[in-house]
């Protein structure tokens, strides 16, 4: 007789394992203010407010990077006035919270292409990254006009310049992000299981955590239940299972 099959789902590990990056798309604006008679503009407003709470919570939670998805380069497909909106929110958005991420010990930069942003835009980023923040919490970066296939692009084409052989290792180098930890958890909200061009090549063993709450509605109790997800997952990177003893903890 076979022997009986073990719970399936793995016990939280203990002390629980926070992911040292949290990337996250936060989608489902548009549906939150939709569902309210408001215009999507609203729902990118409130999505903003989310976002705050977000960081506060992964500074409380001691998550060291967060990587979030504000505009891709797909977005400009989107109807002029609501490209119009969202580009004055990120303006008033850095215009007011600059110097409050700095105080909270966020350091903020940005990743894709500027190049099509406006001159005053691109140095209000500039600006924001300049601020200095001594000992960070937390840093987050920001994906404006960011696609994972221009990263692929710009990166092959910076390794060429230089010379070099195209290798997995040439190209890391000059992927957006280079300097930091890969992702360890990829948390889409708004119910759509897709990356829609977010880090594709960074993503490569990140831990895929999908709700259906709009992005407006992730609150701290939705932080921490993806994070309580991630908590109880194996990560193998190709390797066979960690073995276990029967308490579920790791005896290897
Ligand atoms: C995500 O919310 C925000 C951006 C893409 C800028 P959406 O605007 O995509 O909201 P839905 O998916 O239409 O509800
Ligand atoms: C992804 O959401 C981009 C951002 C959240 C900024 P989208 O709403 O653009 O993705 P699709 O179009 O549903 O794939
Ligand atoms: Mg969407």
């Amino acid at each position: 007789m076979l022997p009986p099959m073990p719970s399936k789902r793995s016990p939280r590990k203990s002390p629980a394992v926070v992911p040292r990056h949290v990337a996250v798309v936060m989608d489902g604006n548009g549906r939150w203010a939709t569902r309210r008679l408001l215009p999507r503009t609203a729902g990118h407003k409130f999505g903003a407010e989310a976002l705050k709470r977000l960081v506060r919570g992964c500074v409380q939670h001691g998550v060291s990077y967060l990587t979030v998805f504000a505009f891709s380069s797909e977005n400009w497909k989107r109807p002029a006035e609501e490209v119009t909106a969202l580009m004055a929110l990120f303006v008033q958005a850095l215009e007011r919270e600059t110097a409050e991420l700095a105080a909270q010990g966020v350091c903020l930069r940005f990743v894709g292409d500027r190049s099509p942003l406006q001159e005053s835009m691109r140095s209000l980023m500039q600006q924001a990254e300049n601020s200095v923040v001594t000992e960070p919490r937390l840093r987050l970066t920001v994906a404006l006009n960011y696609g994972g296939r221009w990263d692929i692009v710009q990166a092959a084409r910076a390794a060429l310049a230089e010379g070099a052989e195209l290798t997995e290792q040439s190209l890391a180098r000059h992927m957006c992000l280079a300097d930091i930890p890969e992702p360890d958890l990829l948390i889409r909200t708004g119910g759509d299981h897709r990356i829609s061009n977010f880090l594709l090549w960074q993503l490569a063993y990140t831990e895929l955590y999908f709700s259906s709450t709009l992005w407006p509605d992730f609150d701290e109790k939705s932080l921490a239940d993806a994070l309580d997800d991630f908590a109880r997952r194996e990560r193998r990177f190709g390797r066979v299972p960690t073995r276990t003893d029967p308490s579920g903890l790791r005896v290897a």
